[in-house]
């Protein structure tokens, strides 16, 4: 039987401030097989970005720290190995798309230099097999004129070619495990399809799980197999892609689904969520969507729900539910 590719267990990820502790991720689990992708859906602020931070146990010490949990990727769990064995693994055999590709490009490298390093460094190309890689690869995701692109520096190149120099980057090793933090946000509409079709045909010829952060839920939809969501830290709902957008149970999940204007009921009014997501320092008691939740009852004031999980495969964390 194949291993697993990825199983998040019981992630709990914290940062000590300031002003406090901020309770960053909070007992998250979630799987990513095979050739499967799975989307993380959320508003700002819910721990999409530091869940896959702490996959690649790339979480700033201090001031974050992974308070408990487990990372298996085919099942070795990532986040006891020592720091210069996880390297190999990075942009490797998991790969991942930033949120930030100004931030995450070297400003003083070339792009043809970013790209090369990966295939130098975890495959030993030579400088000659790596330079011709580069040139497939940037071709790959549509990058015209690519012997001129390869001597630019990101500072020259627009939000559209970096976040395609970020990708081919990724994609140089065909990584296992692909995670993408809102790959397409930065770019217009047209490039946006353009780079998801390139990332689900990549995923086809290599059969890479994808975990594609989002918070959008048209790119779940179009894109995803399952989607885990998240509020405050929390997985609050997860479930088949399908059976989410027919049968969303957590009233978040179906307020993010009202507030889309392509999926949302026709006819009935687009409702944004009221409210806004909680101060980190200021969580509510109970469930920490209540004050904002339509549906709250006494309970959900006083008392955290458990995720429970109901038919296939289909769990949710909230009071209605939780019989
Ligand atoms: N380095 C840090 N120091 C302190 N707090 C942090 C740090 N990084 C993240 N956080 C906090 O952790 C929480 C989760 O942040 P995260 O970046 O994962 O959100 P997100 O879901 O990716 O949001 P977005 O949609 O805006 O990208 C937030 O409250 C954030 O302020
Ligand atoms: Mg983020």
């Amino acid at each position: 039987m194949q291993r697993k590719l990825l199983e998040v267990r019981n992630l709990s990820v914290h940062f000590k401030t300031s002003e406090g502790i901020v309770q960053a991720v909070r007992d998250v689990s979630f799987d990513v097989e095979h050739g499967e992708s799975v989307g993380i859906v959320g508003e700002s602020g819910s721990g999409k970005s530091v869940t896959s931070l702490a996959i690649m146990q790339l979480i700033p010490n201090p001031p974050g720290s992974i308070e408990q949990g487990e990372v298996l990727f085919e099942e070795t769990n990532l986040l006891t190995l020592p720091r210069k064995t996880i390297r190999a693994f990075r942009g490797n055999r998991i790969a991942m798309i930033f949120q930030e590709p100004m931030v995450s490009l070297n400003p003083i490298h070339t792009a043809g230099q970013q790209i090369m390093e990966p295939l130098r460094l975890h495959k030993r190309f030579s400088k000659k097999a790596a330079a011709q890689r580069v040139l497939e690869l940037l071709e790959l995701v549509g990058i015209s004129a690519p012997e001129q692109r390869i001597k630019e520096y990101p500072h020259q190149l627009s939000g559209g070619m970096r976040q395609r120099v970020m990708i081919a980057m990724a994609l140089a090793c065909e990584p296992k495990l692909l995670i993408a933090d809102e790959p397409t946000t930065a770019l217009d509409v047209t490039i946006q399809a353009q780079i998801l079709n390139l990332i689900k045909e990549l995923q086809a010829k290599t059969h890479a799980g994808v975990m594609m952060i989002t918070h959008n839920l048209g790119v779940v939809a179009e894109t995803c197999d399952r989607v885990i969501v998240m509020y405050t830290g929390h997985v609050v709902e997860k479930a088949e892609v399908k059976e989410l957008f027919q049968q969303p149970l957590h009233p978040y999940t179906r307020g993010l689904l009202q507030s889309i204007p392509q999926i949302a009921v026709p006819k009935t009014p687009l409702t944004p969520i009221q409210g806004t997501v909680p101060n980190p320092f200021q969580m509510p008691s109970g469930c920490s969507f209540h004050p904002r939740c339509p549906e709250a009852m006494e309970i959900c004031r006083r008392e955290t729900p458990q995720l429970v999980m109901h038919d296939n495969g289909h769990a949710v964390r909230c009071w209605q539910f939780n019989v």
